[in-house]
């Protein structure tokens, strides 16, 4: 996940309440791989090995980014010899092509033996965010295994996806496997500064060569376990989109004087009055609209009395849900555009009225709003022609993915994650609060998926971007194992039409 922006993970947990389409029996008709026998996800002893030691190396290297015109361009460049010396097969492999983009990313191309099939893209990113030593159980770029978890910066985000994709594509052409449908697996070196130099090269390169894919899997959705109030068991959240966001600048200029012969207002009253107004004055709430009131009642079995009462009789309960949810900042920021002022500075001197006052906000924009209609209402609740508003950066939120029945890559997502975690009821679309490379990818699918076979509690949602960052090695092993799966699955030619909803 970009810097910044991860903290709004465990938001995307809660989306559910909020969002989410509940899918439980959707399926795909054809479990197996059509025509070829299926390798079972069995590793060996050695194997498994082998494959954590493979990410203690990966951790190693301190891939940093740290800013978008900074980065450690030596352990880049050391981490592209180290994916090729330890998964020789993957570079080896006849009907695998590799290609360097953009100095340092990677784009792999495995040529299916089907080429009906419409190809699809895995997704993941080597660099990391800098980690001071100070505050960490061991040095963040040890790769240190201790009490069975594997230690350091990019353990979660997002080396652990990187080291998984290509060790079980290593481990399948181990097995002789040849895939029907085409893939791509791409792997950007700048993704938590913005992906320019990666992510949207390669994309571009796919572009030019008239590349449509069926659907993207990035990282941004996990499993939650411990992080949604009220909700016991593990929910795995597919996100489908990610909110948008705008930084703004609120400016206020005046002719600058001695203080002694005050002005009525000066530029630091006028524009603190303005940010007042953005602070006390929430965006809307979405909450209420389109499939949610479906989803409340499906989910409504899951929460404990009393909500349980209160989600499945909305008719009644609307305006306190309504409330229960904006209460906590954490769901709130799901249902709702979010202003958050980040920088303020003003003055010069103390006896000189401050010629300019300038303020910065950042907003994150809810999936159903855009910039344009943010700005608006931002302009009508500043309300004061005094102050100028200048867009620093603004995207709008991604589209939607799909997730109904015959949406590819959502029903193989949602296939797997049954497979390889059988303990797993609860299989919701999100929305990811972060954002990720995906931004560069829009052109090619409509099908962009966040999903990182992970279990995150809230201690290790603190541990992105933060301290601490580890993963246990069964849980890298159930990723490995979760994508040895899916590119399995994915050789199913199509989704059908799935049995009668259990509700
Ligand atoms: C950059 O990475 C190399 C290893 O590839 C390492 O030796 C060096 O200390 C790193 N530099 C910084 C500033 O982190
Ligand atoms: C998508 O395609 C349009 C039209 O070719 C182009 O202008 C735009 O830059 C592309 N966007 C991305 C993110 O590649
Ligand atoms: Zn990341």
């Amino acid at each position: 996940m970009t810097r910044q922006r991860v903290c709004v993970l465990a938001l995307a947990a809660m989306l559910l309440l909020v969002f989410a389409t509940f899918s439980k029996s959707k399926g795909l008709r054809d479990k197996e791989p059509q025509g070829e026998s299926r390798i079972p996800s069995q590793f060996g002893e050695e194997e498994r090995v082998a494959m954590k030691e493979a990410l203690k190396g990966a951790i190693q290297i301190p891939t940093v980014s740290f800013n978008l015109m900074e980065s450690n361009t030596t352990a880049l460049a050391e981490f592209g010899e180290y994916i090729r010396k330890v998964f020789p097969a993957v570079f080896s492999t006849r009907f695998i092509q590799h290609e360097v983009v953009g100095e340092y990313s990677h784009l792999f191309t495995i040529q299916g033996s089907d080429p009906s099939l419409q190809p699809y893209m895995l997704m993941a990113h080597f660099d990391v965010v800098p980690a001071p030593e100070e505050g960490w159980e061991v040095p963040p770029f040890s790769g240190l295994e201790r009490d069975g978890f594997i230690h350091g910066r990019g353990t979660l985000d997002n080396k652990n996806s990187v080291m998984a994709i290509l060790q079980a594509l290593e481990l399948l052409l181990m097995r002789k496997y040849i895939p029907r449908r085409s893939f791509f697996i791409a792997l950007g070196h700048d993704e938590e500064v913005s992906g320019l130099k990666g992510a949207k090269k390669i994309s571009a390169l796919l572009q030019s060569r008239g590349v449509q894919l069926a659907f993207i899997v990035d990282e941004g959705g996990y499993i939650f376990s411990g992080l949604i109030p009220g909700i016991q068991k593990p929910v795995a959240m597919i996100a489908v989109s990610e909110k948008g966001a705008i930084n703004l600048r609120l400016q206020v200029s005046m002719t600058p004087g001695h203080s002694s012969a005050p002005p009525k207002e000066t530029s630091i009253g006028i524009l603190a009055a303005a940010v007042s107004r953005l602070e006390q004055t929430p965006m809307p709430n979405m909450f209420g609209s389109g499939t949610l009131e479906m989803t409340m009642k499906q989910l409504a079995h899951e929460f404990p009395f009393p909500f349980s009462i209160f989600f499945r009789n909305l008719w009644l309960f609307r305006p306190l849900v309504r409330r229960l949810i904006e209460r906590n900042y954490i769901t709130n920021a799901l249902v709702r555009t979010t202003t958050a002022l980040t920088m303020f500075n003003a003055g010069i001197k103390e006896n000189v009225i401050p010629p300019v006052a300038q303020a910065t906000v950042n907003i994150r924009i809810h999936p159903a709003q855009t910039v344009q209609e943010v700005l608006e209402l931002v302009k009508n609740i500043v309300a004061d022609d005094r102050v100028q508003l200048h867009v620093l950066k603004a995207f709008d939120p991604l589209p939607i993915s799909p997730s109904d029945d015959q949406a590819l890559g959502y029903q193989l997502l949602h296939q797997t994650i049954q497979s390889v975690f059988p303990e797993i009821s609860i299989i919701t679309p999100g929305i990811c609060i972060g954002n990720t490379d995906t931004v560069h990818y829009t052109n090619l699918t409509t099908g962009i998926y966040r999903f990182n076979p992970i279990y995150l509690d809230p201690q290790g949602f603190k541990s992105f971007h933060g301290l601490n960052e580890k993963i246990s090695v069964k849980a890298y092993e159930f990723q490995v194992k979760f994508i040895f799966e899916l590119i399995q699955n994915a050789d199913i030619d199509r989704v059908s039409v799935p049995h009668l909803h259990e509700l």
